[in-house]
């Protein structure tokens, strides 16, 4: 009996992830797709947890208190930091992989080697070098985007780097496969395969520059998928397997959709060094910006008939949102055309956009995704770039030099004037000057794009002149 509702437990689960997926895929439906995804965890650990196969409910219990400690405060990063937050997610999943492979291995080694047959042995090396890679991968990668002093940001190279790496993941490939064929003679070589996936995870990393982590922690998250495949094999748990595999290939098509919206290729994600660059640029010439006042940059926009808002991560860390709302509201009643554009990677991570101007309720219609608002840039009245700036610095576009070179960029520069809001000439991400700022028809709204754009709202209704 517990079996079959067990069965049908596991079916239920497996379609409320793919629905969840799908759901997904549009903003108007991801709410309900967080759920049906809240759900069809909740029915797969109630299944694994009525499942007598468990015995030590001590253990679990223990394990589920400690979920919630390391859970609850994770739950409550702000929403520029989830992107880290996601690379331990990613960390933890690869460690409990990589633990369980493991515990499996001895368990199996302890009752008799002929449990260790040669299916479950691949299914064991495929878990414990992906788990353990993804772990300490994952660690890495949290660390450079929370940039903690004692992590390199920048990339780190070094001649035959490479070769070094690839030459670690083979060893630990070989050794794995010894173990296949002889588990118990070759049992010693375990702990080496683990020991050589960790520090493979670590050298992954250094040698990734800022820009491409968001491609490599969702490379991550197809790694963990697939760790969580191979767990599935080994526990012979068939939720593990199709659940794992959901994960892993949206991580493996995010990555994609990632590498294409930042012209790169997933061999020059890993292999690049991208961002080497980066220091030259620092000491370009000393160049000067003009700057406008909220009053000024409030009349010139309510002469015009198209203005394009550009927002990046400056807005989700000012929360200006809301008073672009606001803008947004007065210039529209004031008949002026207003669309957002959306660059793939602005912010720090995917949609990060998006979930940001759907929270101040900006209609989902005015969003224009780059490649399709950047043929209507010439015929722009006003963009205002808020907080943006790797993605509309025209270097992207000839500078051979420079580390974001390739990268598709909105095209703020081919607007008939551009007002930057942000609040000094420091960088961006990729840690490099942006010659928009410098360009003819730019002009520079310094100070927090909340407050600066309040003052632009105070203006635009009038409420400017009053004070
Ligand atoms: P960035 O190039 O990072 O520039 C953000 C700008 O916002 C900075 O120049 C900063 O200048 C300004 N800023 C910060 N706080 C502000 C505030 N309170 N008010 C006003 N301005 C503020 O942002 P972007 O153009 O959105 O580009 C995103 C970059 O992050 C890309 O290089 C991308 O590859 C990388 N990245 C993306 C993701 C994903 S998936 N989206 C994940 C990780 C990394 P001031 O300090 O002078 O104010």
């Amino acid at each position: 009996m517990i079996y079959s509702i067990v069965q049908i437990a596991i079916i239920l689960s497996t379609a409320l992830f793919i629905f969840s997926l799908h759901w997904m895929k549009d903003p108007k439906t991801a709410r309900r797709g967080v759920f049906a995804g809240v759900a069809a965890m909740t029915v797969a650990i109630i299944s694994t947890m009525v499942d007598p196969k468990i015995i030590n409910w001590d253990y679990l219990s223990l394990a589920i208190i400690l979920g919630f400690v390391v859970g609850i405060p994770l739950s409550k990063v702000p929403l520029t930091a989830v992107p880290q937050r996601t690379a331990l997610s990613h960390a933890f999943g690869g460690l409990a992989a990589g633990l369980v492979g493991t515990a499996k291995y001895y368990l199996w080694l302890s009752e008799g080697v002929e449990q260790l047959t040669t299916f479950r042995m691949v299914a064991i090396i495929v878990e414990i070098i992906l788990g353990f890679l993804t772990f300490t991968g994952s660690l890495m990668a949290a660390g450079k985007l929370q940039e903690l002093k004692w992590i390199p940001q920048r990339p780190v190279t070094y001649k035959g780097q490479n070769f070094i790496n690839l030459s670690l993941l083979g060893i630990a490939v070989v050794g794995g496969l010894l173990l296949v064929f002889s588990p118990a003679e070759f049992s010693y070589l375990f702990p080496v395969i683990v020991a050589l996936a960790l520090l493979f995870g670590i050298l992954l990393i250094i040698p990734i520059g800022g820009a491409d982590m968001p491609t490599v922690i969702s490379l991550l998250n197809a790694y963990a998928g697939l760790s969580a495949v191979a767990m599935g094999f080994v526990l012979d748990n068939k939720l593990l397997v199709t659940a794992g595999a959901l994960d892993g290939s949206s991580g493996l098509i995010l990555s994609l959709i990632m590498c294409r919206a930042m012209n790169r290729s997933f061999t020059n994600v890993l292999f690049g060094g991208f961002g080497q660059v980066k220091a030259a640029a620092a000491d370009a010439e000393q160049r000067t910006v003009k700057t406008e006042t909220a009053e000024g940059a409030a009349e010139i926009l309510e002469q015009a008939s198209k203005v394009v808002v550009i927002p990046g991560y400056g807005m989700a860390v000012a929360q200006a949102q809301y008073r672009i709302r606001e803008m947004y509201d007065l210039l529209t009643k004031a008949g002026v055309e207003v669309q957002f554009a959306i660059h793939p990677v602005a912010g720090r991570m995917p949609g990060h956009m998006n979930v940001l101007l759907a929270e101040a309720k900006i209609p989902y219609e005015q969003l224009v995704e780059m490649d399709d608002i950047n043929s209507d840039m010439p015929q722009v009245d006003v963009v205002i770039v808020v907080g943006a700036n790797d993605v509309v610095n025209p270097a992207a576009r000839h500078d051979k030099t420079s580390p974001i070179y390739g990268m598709p960029i909105i095209d703020a520069d081919k607007a008939k004037m551009c007002f930057a809001i942000k609040r000094s000439m420091n960088p961006g991400f990729a840690g490099i000057e942006n010659e928009l700022y410098f360009a003819e028809h730019t002009f520079m709204l310094f100070g927090d794009a909340k407050a600066v754009i309040g003052e632009l709202v105070k203006h635009l209704s009038g409420k400017g002149s009053e004070e």
